[in-house]
Protein backbone atom coordinates (compact mmCIF):
# COMPACT_ATOMS: atom_id res chain seq x y z
CA UNK A 1 0.00 0.00 0.00
CA UNK A 2 1.10 3.26 -1.15
CA UNK A 3 0.03 7.10 -0.31
CA UNK A 4 -2.62 7.76 -2.60
CA UNK A 5 -0.95 11.51 -3.69
CA UNK A 6 2.41 9.49 -4.43
CA UNK A 7 0.78 6.87 -6.61
CA UNK A 8 -0.94 9.65 -8.53
CA UNK A 9 2.34 11.94 -9.38
CA UNK A 10 3.88 9.07 -10.26
CA UNK A 11 1.54 8.54 -13.40
CA UNK A 12 3.44 12.13 -14.50
CA UNK A 13 0.12 13.66 -15.26
CA UNK A 14 -0.01 15.69 -12.32
CA UNK A 15 2.20 17.33 -10.00
CA UNK A 16 1.70 16.40 -5.77
CA UNK A 17 0.53 19.75 -5.19
CA UNK A 18 -2.13 19.53 -8.70
CA UNK A 19 -2.79 15.53 -6.74
CA UNK A 20 -3.54 17.35 -3.53
CA UNK A 21 -6.07 19.71 -5.15
CA UNK A 22 -7.62 16.87 -6.92
CA UNK A 23 -8.64 15.32 -3.64
CA UNK A 24 -9.41 18.10 -1.76
CA UNK A 25 -11.94 19.25 -4.30
CA UNK A 26 -13.41 15.95 -4.21
CA UNK A 27 -12.41 14.27 -7.93
CA UNK A 28 -10.49 11.62 -7.01
CA UNK A 29 -12.48 7.94 -6.16
CA UNK A 30 -10.88 4.59 -4.70
CA UNK A 31 -12.51 1.81 -5.37
CA UNK A 32 -15.54 3.59 -6.38
CA UNK A 33 -15.16 5.90 -2.73
CA UNK A 34 -14.30 9.54 -3.19
CA UNK A 35 -10.54 9.53 -1.39
CA UNK A 36 -11.01 12.16 1.54
CA UNK A 37 -6.79 12.39 2.01
CA UNK A 38 -3.69 12.55 0.16
CA UNK A 39 -2.28 10.36 2.80
CA UNK A 40 -4.81 7.72 2.10
CA UNK A 41 -3.18 4.30 1.51
CA UNK A 42 -3.61 3.00 -1.81
CA UNK A 43 -2.71 -0.43 -3.40
CA UNK A 44 -1.49 0.76 -7.11
CA UNK A 45 -1.71 -2.86 -8.60
CA UNK A 46 -5.48 -3.84 -7.27
CA UNK A 47 -7.12 -0.45 -6.64
CA UNK A 48 -9.21 1.23 -8.83
CA UNK A 49 -8.63 4.98 -8.60
CA UNK A 50 -10.14 6.84 -11.26
CA UNK A 51 -10.17 11.24 -11.59
CA UNK A 52 -13.27 12.30 -12.52
CA UNK A 53 -14.46 9.28 -13.56
CA UNK A 54 -12.23 8.29 -15.66
CA UNK A 55 -9.80 5.51 -14.51
CA UNK A 56 -5.94 6.02 -14.29
CA UNK A 57 -3.52 3.53 -15.56
CA UNK A 58 -1.04 3.44 -12.23
CA UNK A 59 -0.20 0.13 -11.89
CA UNK A 60 3.69 -0.31 -11.73
CA UNK A 61 3.73 -1.85 -15.31
CA UNK A 62 1.13 -0.51 -17.81
CA UNK A 63 0.09 -3.15 -20.65
CA UNK A 64 -1.59 -1.55 -23.77
CA UNK A 65 -3.47 -3.46 -26.81
CA UNK A 66 -2.50 -1.17 -29.96
CA UNK A 67 -4.36 -1.70 -32.99
CA UNK A 68 -1.47 -1.02 -35.26
CA UNK A 69 -2.31 1.30 -38.34
CA UNK A 70 0.39 1.05 -41.62
CA UNK A 71 2.24 4.07 -41.81
CA UNK A 72 3.93 4.01 -38.19
CA UNK A 73 7.39 2.99 -37.01
CA UNK A 74 7.21 -0.29 -33.82
CA UNK A 75 9.78 1.60 -32.03
CA UNK A 76 10.14 4.08 -29.41
CA UNK A 77 12.05 6.75 -31.23
CA UNK A 78 12.82 7.16 -34.84
CA UNK A 79 15.20 10.12 -36.48
CA UNK A 80 12.81 10.20 -39.33
CA UNK A 81 9.69 8.39 -38.96
CA UNK A 82 6.48 8.46 -36.26
CA UNK A 83 6.74 5.38 -34.18
CA UNK A 84 3.22 3.44 -32.59
CA UNK A 85 4.02 5.83 -29.22
CA UNK A 86 2.66 8.98 -31.40
CA UNK A 87 -0.73 7.33 -30.67
CA UNK A 88 -0.45 7.37 -27.16
CA UNK A 89 -1.45 10.79 -24.98
CA UNK A 90 1.99 12.56 -23.88
CA UNK A 91 1.47 11.09 -20.38
CA UNK A 92 1.57 7.71 -21.47
CA UNK A 93 4.40 8.56 -23.97
CA UNK A 94 6.28 9.43 -20.65
CA UNK A 95 6.82 5.92 -18.59
CA UNK A 96 9.21 3.52 -20.15
CA UNK A 97 6.46 1.93 -22.64
CA UNK A 98 7.99 0.27 -25.92
CA UNK A 99 6.79 -2.56 -28.42
CA UNK A 100 6.84 -6.40 -27.34
CA UNK A 101 8.26 -7.21 -30.71
CA UNK A 102 7.97 -5.35 -33.62
CA UNK A 103 5.56 -4.91 -36.79
CA UNK A 104 6.78 -3.80 -39.97
CA UNK A 105 5.89 -0.17 -41.05
CA UNK A 106 3.67 -1.37 -43.76
CA UNK A 107 2.15 -4.24 -41.24
CA UNK A 108 -1.32 -3.42 -39.33
CA UNK A 109 -2.71 -5.54 -36.15
CA UNK A 110 -2.32 -6.40 -32.37
CA UNK A 111 0.88 -4.64 -31.15
CA UNK A 112 1.14 -5.08 -27.03
CA UNK A 113 2.81 -1.94 -25.86
CA UNK A 114 4.48 -2.26 -22.46
CA UNK A 115 7.21 -1.36 -19.71
CA UNK A 116 7.32 -4.68 -18.31
CA UNK A 117 10.89 -5.81 -19.27
CA UNK A 118 10.75 -9.30 -17.84
CA UNK A 119 7.07 -9.90 -19.57
CA UNK A 120 7.97 -8.72 -23.11
CA UNK A 121 11.33 -10.97 -22.69
CA UNK A 122 9.69 -13.76 -21.53
CA UNK A 123 7.50 -13.29 -25.20
CA UNK A 124 10.09 -12.78 -27.41
CA UNK A 125 12.48 -15.34 -26.44
CA UNK A 126 13.21 -17.32 -29.30
CA UNK A 127 13.19 -20.31 -27.11
CA UNK A 128 9.45 -19.24 -25.66
CA UNK A 129 7.75 -20.18 -29.46
CA UNK A 130 4.77 -18.22 -28.64
CA UNK A 131 3.00 -18.38 -31.66
CA UNK A 132 1.68 -15.26 -33.47
CA UNK A 133 -1.19 -15.29 -36.19
CA UNK A 134 -1.40 -13.17 -39.11
CA UNK A 135 -4.07 -12.50 -41.96
CA UNK A 136 -1.82 -12.35 -45.10
CA UNK A 137 -3.14 -11.54 -48.39
CA UNK A 138 -0.81 -12.18 -51.75
CA UNK A 139 -0.14 -11.34 -55.63
CA UNK A 140 -1.30 -14.60 -56.73
CA UNK A 141 -2.96 -17.87 -55.42
CA UNK A 142 -1.84 -19.83 -52.94
CA UNK A 143 -1.44 -23.45 -53.19
CA UNK A 144 -1.09 -26.95 -51.11
CA UNK A 145 2.35 -27.05 -51.78
CA UNK A 146 2.56 -23.57 -49.86
CA UNK A 147 1.37 -24.95 -47.17
CA UNK A 148 3.33 -27.64 -47.06
CA UNK A 149 6.49 -25.98 -47.80
CA UNK A 150 5.92 -23.73 -44.78
CA UNK A 151 4.92 -26.97 -42.75
CA UNK A 152 8.62 -28.36 -43.15
CA UNK A 153 10.71 -25.60 -42.35
CA UNK A 154 12.18 -22.99 -45.05
CA UNK A 155 15.50 -22.15 -45.91
CA UNK A 156 15.76 -19.22 -47.39
CA UNK A 157 17.96 -18.20 -50.01
CA UNK A 158 20.19 -15.38 -47.56
CA UNK A 159 20.33 -18.98 -45.76
CA UNK A 160 17.76 -18.07 -43.08
CA UNK A 161 16.82 -21.58 -41.40
CA UNK A 162 12.90 -20.99 -40.22
CA UNK A 163 11.02 -23.08 -37.78
CA UNK A 164 7.83 -25.21 -38.89
CA UNK A 165 4.96 -22.49 -39.29
CA UNK A 166 1.60 -23.08 -40.47
CA UNK A 167 -0.54 -21.74 -43.92
CA UNK A 168 -3.69 -22.03 -43.99
CA UNK A 169 -5.38 -21.36 -47.09
CA UNK A 170 -8.67 -19.10 -46.95
CA UNK A 171 -11.84 -18.77 -49.57
CA UNK A 172 -10.33 -15.89 -51.01
CA UNK A 173 -7.01 -17.70 -53.23
CA UNK A 174 -5.07 -14.74 -52.32
CA UNK A 175 -5.66 -15.11 -48.69
CA UNK A 176 -4.34 -17.06 -45.56
CA UNK A 177 -3.75 -17.20 -41.96
CA UNK A 178 -0.39 -17.78 -41.06
CA UNK A 179 1.10 -18.92 -37.91
CA UNK A 180 4.78 -18.05 -36.75
CA UNK A 181 6.26 -19.55 -33.55
CA UNK A 182 9.67 -17.03 -34.14
CA UNK A 183 9.64 -12.92 -35.39
CA UNK A 184 12.93 -12.82 -37.88
CA UNK A 185 12.69 -9.68 -39.99
CA UNK A 186 10.44 -9.26 -42.84
CA UNK A 187 10.04 -13.12 -42.56
CA UNK A 188 6.26 -13.70 -43.51
CA UNK A 189 7.40 -11.40 -46.52
CA UNK A 190 10.72 -13.44 -47.01
CA UNK A 191 9.03 -16.61 -47.21
CA UNK A 192 6.26 -15.62 -49.48
CA UNK A 193 8.78 -13.82 -51.67
CA UNK A 194 10.62 -17.19 -51.45
CA UNK A 195 7.31 -19.15 -53.24
CA UNK A 196 7.08 -16.67 -55.71
CA UNK A 197 4.02 -14.78 -53.56
CA UNK A 198 4.51 -11.21 -52.14
CA UNK A 199 2.64 -9.84 -49.54
CA UNK A 200 0.25 -7.21 -50.07
CA UNK A 201 -1.31 -6.90 -46.94
CA UNK A 202 -0.48 -8.46 -43.64
CA UNK A 203 -1.80 -7.79 -40.25
CA UNK A 204 -0.70 -9.45 -36.99
CA UNK A 205 -4.25 -11.02 -35.09
CA UNK A 206 -2.94 -12.70 -31.73
CA UNK A 207 -0.03 -12.94 -30.57
CA UNK A 208 0.17 -15.93 -27.85
CA UNK A 209 -3.06 -15.80 -25.83
CA UNK A 210 -3.46 -12.19 -27.09
CA UNK A 211 -5.99 -11.53 -29.63
CA UNK A 212 -6.66 -8.31 -31.18
CA UNK A 213 -9.98 -6.60 -29.71
CA UNK A 214 -11.82 -6.39 -33.70
CA UNK A 215 -13.62 -3.60 -32.06
CA UNK A 216 -10.79 -1.11 -31.56
CA UNK A 217 -10.58 0.98 -34.48
CA UNK A 218 -7.20 1.14 -36.27
CA UNK A 219 -4.92 3.62 -34.57
CA UNK A 220 -6.93 2.83 -30.96
CA UNK A 221 -5.56 1.22 -27.85
CA UNK A 222 -6.74 0.04 -24.63
CA UNK A 223 -5.00 -1.21 -21.83
CA UNK A 224 -5.28 -4.92 -21.40
CA UNK A 225 -7.98 -6.45 -18.77
CA UNK A 226 -6.35 -7.98 -15.99
CA UNK A 227 -7.08 -11.84 -17.58
CA UNK A 228 -5.43 -10.84 -20.63
CA UNK A 229 -2.00 -9.57 -18.73
CA UNK A 230 -2.78 -13.22 -15.98
CA UNK A 231 -2.82 -14.90 -19.81
CA UNK A 232 0.66 -13.51 -21.08
CA UNK A 233 1.92 -14.52 -18.09
CA UNK A 234 1.06 -18.00 -18.49
CA UNK A 235 -2.20 -18.02 -15.62
N1 LIG B 1 6.50 -10.85 -40.96
C1 LIG B 1 6.74 -9.79 -41.77
O1 LIG B 1 7.23 -9.95 -42.87
N2 LIG B 1 6.44 -8.56 -41.34
C2 LIG B 1 5.87 -8.32 -40.14
O2 LIG B 1 5.58 -7.17 -39.79
C3 LIG B 1 5.61 -9.42 -39.30
C4 LIG B 1 5.95 -10.67 -39.73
Amino acid sequence: MERLDKILSSTGRWSRREVKELIRTGRVTVDGRRALSAEEKADRDHSAIAVDGEAVLCARYTYLMLHKPAGLVSATEDPREPTVLSLLPPHLQKIGLFPAGRLDKDTEGLLLLTNDGALAHDLLSPKKHVDKIYFVRVEGALEESDTAAFASGMTLSDGLQCLSAGLERLPAPDEALVTLREGKYHQIKRMLAARGKPVRYLKRLTMGPLRLDESLPKGAWRPLTAEEVEALRGG
